[in-house]
């Protein structure tokens, strides 16, 4: 039998605690402190690492339950060593150097990032080598080339400025909507015209793919939305929310579709996987599939629970890590709130 790895993730407001065999999903156990930051309109760093602290130890017994298993039955232990909020980061590492330690099983620190994108393994089995990623989460937005999710992972492009989910947030804020952003635009944009209003598509004009064509920027997206509600609201017209939010969401997903099929051809990448927060939207979901089909790409999304932040994806990754032979993380190990996404194992 394949052996049972407990992963634990803690890098930004969400405690979560999995447990994975191979490409098989045993437990998946998160507590949230998204209401705790709401009011705040964002993720308030030491009530998340307290509210960590807090729901450690009630998760990973969930987690347990919920799979039938005791501790005793762990194989291995990983957990989310970057990036994210640095606090918060410390509070899983040192829950998982305990749990490792205590059990005398080895302890991976991986990258959350990376753990997006293995997550897709459990739902459709191994992943294939190589294969494209798009990673759209709340602080990253980035085109992978990935060789092998566990060793060696290759950057394409990312964003100039702001983030895929940092972009739905912020559009959000301005639209009078509640944190986070990502769900509420998309429940709004439901009711709205996606081609209501042409906003800009970033870095798409001719000039800005000969730098930057796998990169995006989000920021002059964001600026036009502002200007525009702020040009509806001067003319003392009621603000079409819904219409806005249609074609915000529009804009973002055409370019984050049209550069994600762009790489794979260009790399000759048969199968894309998506991943992170921003992968729960139903347009993104829907565009994708959409464009990877005309391009005879095949398409591999995380099913919805999956695409936010949990400790499932991190158990996944450290699957493939355990399966490939690597070596462990030493006890050194601690908590790089900014881990490129090419280190997927951290060695210290
Ligand atoms: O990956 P994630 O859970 O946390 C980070 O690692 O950052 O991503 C959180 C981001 C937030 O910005 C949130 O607004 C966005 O994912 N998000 C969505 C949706 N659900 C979450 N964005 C668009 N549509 C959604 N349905
Ligand atoms: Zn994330």
């Amino acid at each position: 039998m394949e052996p049972l790895v407990l992963g634990i993730e803690t890098s930004c407001d969400e405690t979560g605690v999995g447990l994975v065999r191979g490409t098989t999903l045993l437990a998946d156990a998160v507590a949230s402190s998204v209401e705790e930051h709401a009011r705040f309109g964002g993720v308030v760093p030491e009530v998340a690492s307290r509210a960590h602290l807090e729901a450690m130890v009630p998760t990973l017994r969930r987690a347990c339950e919920d799979a039938g298993v005791t501790l005793a039955d762990v194989d291995a232990v990983a957990v989310t060593a970057g990036p994210g909020l640095a606090g918060a980061l410390l509070v899983g590492v040192g829950a998982a150097k305990a749990l490792a330690w205590a059990l005398d099983v080895p302890l991976y620190g991986v990258n959350h990032l990376d753990a997006h994108v293995a997550v897709c393994a459990l739902d459709g089995g191994p992943l294939p080598t190589p294969c494209g990623a798009l990673l759209v989460s709340g602080g990253h937005t980035s085109l992978l080339h990935v060789v092998d999710v566990a060793s060696d992972v290759r950057l394409l492009g990312e964003t100039v400025d702001d983030a895929a989910g940092e972009a739905f947030d912020k559009t959000a804020r301005l639209l009078g909507l509640p944190y986070p952003g990502g769900p509420a635009i998309s429940a709004a944009a439901a009711d709205g015209d996606p081609r209501a209003i042409a906003f800009p598509r970033g870095l798409t004009s001719a000039r800005d793919l000969e730098r930057h064509r796998f990169d995006f920027s989000f920021s002059g997206l964001k600026t036009a939305v502002a200007r525009w509600v702020r040009a509806c609201e001067a003319s003392g017209r009621p603000v079409p929310v819904a219409d806005v939010a249609a074609s915000f969401q529009e804009a973002v997903c055409d370019v984050l579709t049209r550069k994600a099929v762009d790489a794979c051809r260009a790399h000759g990448l048969e199968t894309l996987l998506l991943g992170g927060g921003v992968s729960a939207n139903g347009r993104l979901r829907e565009l994708l599939a959409e464009r990877c089909a005309e391009a005879g790409v095949a398409l591999r999304v995380p099913r919805l629970r999956l695409c936010t932040d949990n400790g499932a994806m991190v158990a996944a990754l450290g699957a493939q890590v355990v399966a490939r032979g690597l070596p462990p993380s030493g006890p050194g190990l601690g908590g790089d709130s900014s881990l490129p996404v090419e280190t997927v194992l951290v060695a210290a």
